[in-house]
């Protein structure tokens, strides 16, 4: 159901963001040429700032590139988040997953990231799967499918290798128990009007998808219940997730709690350079379940950067800003001096796109395959990281 294709008219903190501009990006949808200036200025976050960026030099040591290269950019918070740090204050970990497909490589950018901060704070962290959403979102998956892929994602969070003591990952259809007070105490709090001016209610949106947002600003407060006090959470994940956060710290303080802090990810590109890598477009993403034929015809099939021929590249050279391939590359496989050195040598029409793509496809076969083992030795391990079998404590 797309709950956006009317303009939104209510005027309020927080409104739909741009729904009749150039771009529109919504928890649901990513349309047009994003421009992260501006979404931090629409959304009202902030960028990351070198200063930022060194406060969190001086505790963890070194900096994930996928933050030292601007893919982490905006943030909410995140400073008040290591000064608490520092001051002896830890925080929890709190991000998510809908869902409604397999997990494809875009899916693993902000997981990584996560695990990041986790080995460095040693943060508990919670990690909601989001069925019930994904049931009510769609239009044709039913309750099962969800809850199958439910389970088959999962697989994909264990692979990435959380900390079994501090990971915790809560099924909403399972363990609604856990979120259900919390869940109560936030939608007493947030009026209908809100809700349809934040997210773009309609009239006939189903009434479950207007009560899920409080379903997954839950998780936020629940940190606050386990360590039966006020506990700070920081939540790593993409932009589009924002308007959930916003609604959550409008209602954090009035219930004795801490606003929760995000650090915000750009999108993913997709293999075709249609907008973001999607799980609805099988051939813009390469899923972690992609066998190794599939992973070569996926990429040897992607848009890149080069010119229409071999002679025009050799003139005019290629544009790796525009180049899904060259993304893939540089953000997943190649160090800061490899990926300069690839940019520069693509300018000057000294590579073609082919060697590019053979790169990108020998790389990433490798990955997968290793993560493939991941994912079948994390079977067994389910059962330790459920928040029903074993929540904290
Ligand atoms: N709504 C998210 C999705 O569709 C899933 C999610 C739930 C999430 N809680 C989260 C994502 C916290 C990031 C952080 O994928």
């Amino acid at each position: 159901m797309d709950v956006h294709d009317e303009e939104i008219e209510e005027s309020s903190d927080n409104e739909v963001v741009n729904v009749s501009g150039e771009y529109s990006v919504t928890p649901w949808q990513v349309d047009g040429v994003v421009d992260y200036n501006k979404i931090v200025q629409d959304f009202g976050t902030r960028l990351i700032t070198p200063e930022i960026i060194e406060k969190l030099k001086i505790i963890s040591g070194n900096i994930h590139p996928l933050l030292s290269r601007g893919f982490f950019f905006s943030h909410r918070d995140f400073d008040t988040i290591l000064d608490a740090y520092r001051n002896g204050d830890n925080f929890y970990l709190y991000t998510g997953r809908g869902p409604s497909g397999h997990v494809h490589m875009g899916h693993l950018m902000p997981w990584f990231f996560t695990k990041y901060l986790q080995d460095t704070f040693k943060s508990r962290l919670l990690f909601q799967i989001t069925d019930d959403e994904k049931f009510l979102y769609s239009q044709h998956l039913s309750l099962q499918e969800v809850e199958n892929y439910a389970y088959d994602n999962i697989l994909d969070v264990i692979a990435m290798g959380f900390d079994p003591k501090l990971t915790r990952i809560i099924i909403d259809t399972k363990n609604i128990h856990a979120l259900y007070p919390l869940y109560l105490e936030i939608s007493k709090r947030l009026t209908f009007s809100t809700a349809r001016a934040v997210f773009g209610f309609k009239p006939s949106s189903n009434i479950g998808m207007i009560g899920f947002p409080a379903i997954q600003a839950a998780p936020c407060f629940l940190p606050s219940l386990i360590e039966q006090k006020p506990t700070r959470v920081l939540i790593p994940a993409a932009i589009d997730q924002d308007p959930y956060w916003r609604i959550t710290r409008d209602v954090a303080e009035k219930m004795g709690y801490y606003k929760p802090a995000q650090i915000h990810s750009k999108f993913v590109p997709s293999l075709e350079m249609n907008g973001k890598m999607s799980s609805s477009k099988p051939t813009s993403a390469i899923f972690t379940t992609d066998n190794p034929e599939t992973i070569e015809n996926k990429i040897s099939g992607a848009y890149t950067g080069g010119q229409p021929s071999v002679g025009l590249q050799r003139i005019l050279g290629g544009n790796p800003d525009a180049c899904p391939v060259f993304w893939y590359l540089s953000h997943f496989f190649d160090d800061g001096k490899d990926s300069f050195e690839r940019s520069l040598k693509c300018r000057t029409g000294n590579l073609l796109c082919g060697e590019c793509k053979s790169d990108l496809t020998t790389q990433t076969k490798l990955f997968i395959s290793k993560f493939t083992r991941r994912r079948d030795q994390a079977r067994n391990k389910i059962g330790s990281f459920l928040y029903e079998d074993n929540p904290f404590d």
